[in-house]
């Protein structure tokens, strides 16, 4: 079957079976950024926004996101622009083998693009689907929790335009 979906920003359109997980079929199109671990919906490293809503993609079947739009980390910023989420991420040491880091970011841009003011619970709440085995989790939250501060003082109230 033919599916179109919005890709950070740029429509495209692929050809998959309909068993095919928007996983493999990301990274089979090359978006590897996008990376798998469990499989099985328990780690976090497959995360994506899926019109703006954070989902494993590992148990997202591609023909559901046929018509919709989807987030991947480098829709939210890249090595050229990162953003604030992003570079609170490195400032705060929250960043070690880097494997779970493209899904943590995307939930914490869901979190943010809703929230510029998170408590430390909703944090973790936010982001208890991301498992992380190199830092711990005190640095991940001190860099979300920096990245909205950046926010409110920025004015912007949002994490990017994507
Ligand atoms: S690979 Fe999808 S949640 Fe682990
Ligand atoms: S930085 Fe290695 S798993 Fe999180």
């Amino acid at each position: 079957m033919t599916i179109k979906i919005v890709i950070n920003s740029v429509q495209r359109t692929f050809d998959v079976q309909p068993d095919e997980v928007l996983l493999d079929v990301l990274r089979r199109e090359g978006y590897l950024e996008v990376k798998g671990s469990c499989h099985a919906g328990d780690c976090g490293a497959c995360t994506i926004l899926l019109d703006g809503r954070p989902v494993a993609s590992c148990l997202t079947l591609a023909a559901k996101a046929d018509g919709h739009s989807l987030t991947t980390v480098r829709g939210i910023g890249d090595q050229a622009h990162p953003n604030v989420i992003q570079d609170a991420f490195v400032k705060n040491g929250a960043v070690q083998c880097g494997y779970c880091i493209p899904g943590a970011i995307v939930s914490a841009k869901a979190l943010l693009d809703e929230n510029i003011n998170p408590t430390e619970d909703e944090i973790r709440l936010a982001m208890d689907s991301n498992y992380c085995r190199c830092t711990g989790y005190e640095q991940q939250l001190e860099a979300v929790l920096s990245a909205a501060e950046q926010l409110r003082e920025d004015g912007t109230g949002k994490v990017s335009k994507k």
